[in-house]
């Protein structure tokens, strides 16, 4: 028999995939959640063959779209991505899941515009856009409400203190605050990818540098004044992007049992330390110290602990402690230093010198566990990796994972001139610092075990 064309073997992979989705819902005796309800988490939520199984219907059904459709028209589709950020952004800045959370059946785009004090015509315009893409559902003419999708958009706080407190609005938000920090920030400094690459301009750090006309970091500019919100709902938007990653990944990413009784484990630039959370709950035998700039420690990191497990700041299992990871380390010989996301943001000569001050601290059995996505290519590795998905499916799944890993790898060049890096370049850079790669445990967060022998 001939092998099917590309669009009959695409349809092939969704229909089977889909049964295969409702099936393991109908064993759980539920439904798959519909599109037009708010989000809740379901049983299935952190099954990972469930998850593997919608990638590889996102990543067909997104092949299928870019196979069928004329050239022309994906283009089209694909060139004005700033709408996307800019209504994204706009409706996050002013509230409207908030407003729809507590109107199930919708909203005229009136009611809803003289709440969040804007036009109600242009705001029509942005919320059809977005009902378009399925953020939000068109009820009917000019009635919008909350989907599966805008739900997850909605802040912590209540509408009044959203208008009125800038600083605290997201926190407790990640959802909101990821898309404010990309929608902001981001889009801000996203058009000067092209002059940054195109004319290397020799004293811009990074794309970033060159929209706001500054010579400081993404962390220092956060510290300015003005700031401080912003660099407020970037500790929340981290906390969100950790949550995407299952805990299992660090409390299985290495074999944290081994360690002996008191063992320490410094999390560097751990932010407000939401791995050492995961760790520290199922590993309660070691000690944890948990390192980033005073700013990040003192507040929202104080701040995170005593809401989630204040008898661990009390009891001394866990230790806040602002350091740079740029100044000599101060905590000696630790059993481990771990990284979570953290070398993705510089470049290859900091990174460097990050990884020499752990080095210079580490003793004979210290070890580095380096947390950060494996950069996959969109065709197969010569080099070997994991089994090819079925054809004709890209090597990284197009769209639902290769989509994401290069998404943030362009938001890192955006920011820091960072990058996503592959396992060769992982093991090159700890080669470069006295850091020998001893194991690799992939999955969304690659788990880099290295040792100083
Ligand atoms: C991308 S975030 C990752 C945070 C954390 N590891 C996580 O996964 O949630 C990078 C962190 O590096 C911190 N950082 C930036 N410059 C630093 C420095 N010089 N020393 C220590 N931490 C720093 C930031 O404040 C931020 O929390």
């Amino acid at each position: 028999m001939s092998n099917p064309s590309p669009l009959t073997a695409l349809v092939g992979i969704i229909a089977s995939s889909v049964q295969a989705l409702e099936s393991a819902y109908s064993q759980q005796g539920a439904a798959f959640p519909s599109l037009d309800e708010p989000y809740s988490p379901g049983p299935l939520n952190n099954d990972a063959t469930v998850a593997a199984t919608t990638r590889l219907i996102v990543a067909a059904a997104h092949q299928l779209i870019a196979t069928v459709r004329e050239p022309l028209e994906t283009i089209h589709d694909y060139a004005p991505g700033m709408y996307m950020s800019a209504s994204l952004g706009l409706v996050t800045d002013i509230n409207v899941p908030e407003v729809l959370k507590d109107a199930p059946t919708g909203l005229h785009v009136d009611a809803i515009a003289e709440k969040v004090e804007v036009d109600s015509g242009k705001l029509a315009r942005v919320m059809r856009y977005l009902a378009t893409r399925h953020v939000f559902k068109e009820v009917s003419p000019d009635v919008f409400a909350n989907n599966r999708v805008s739900s997850v958009l909605v802040k912590a706080h209540p509408l009044e203190e959203l208008k009125t407190n800038k600083v605290t609005k997201y926190v407790g938000a990640t959802g909101a605050a990821i898309v404010g920090h990309i929608t902001d920030e981001g889009l801000t400094s996203a058009p000067f990818i092209i002059d940054y690459i195109r004319d290397s301009p020799k004293d811009a750090l990074a794309p970033f540098n060159l929209a706001y006309k500054t010579k400081a970091t993404l962390w220092d500019w956060y510290e300015e004044p003005g700031n401080e919100w912003r660099g407020l709902r970037f500790a929340t938007a981290m906390t969100g992007g950790g949550e995407r990653f299952p805990p299992t990944i660090f409390t299985e990413g290495f074999d944290w049992k081994s360690l002996k009784e008191g063992s320490i484990v410094v999390d560097v630039g751990g932010s407000v330390g939401s791995v050492t959370f995961a760790i520290a709950s199922a590993f309660p035998h070691l000690k944890y110290i948990v390192q980033d700039l005073a700013k990040v420690v003192d507040d929202p990191g104080q701040k995170f602990w005593q809401e989630r497990s204040p008898q661990s700041i009390s009891s001394g299992a866990v230790t806040l402690q602002a350091h740079s990871f740029f100044d000599p380390q101060p905590v000696k010989n630790a059993a481990v230093y771990f990284m979570r996301l953290v070398l993705h943001d510089w470049p290859e000569d900091t990174c460097i010198a990050i990884l020499k001050h752990l080095r210079a601290a580490a003793g004979p059995s210290s070890k580095l566990i380096i947390f950060d996505m494996l950069m996959p290519y969109a065709c197969p590795d010569p080099a070997g990796g994991p089994p090819p998905p079925p054809a004709p499916l890209l090597a990284n799944l197009g769209i639902a994972i290769g989509g994401f890993i290069t998404a943030v790898d362009l938001q890192m060049l955006n920011f820091f001139n960072g990058q996503e890096r592959t396992l060769k370049q992982f093991i090159t850079l700890g080669a470069a610092t006295g850091w020998k790669f001893e194991a690799v445990n992939p999955g969304p967060l690659a788990a880099l075990v290295f040792s100083t022998v």
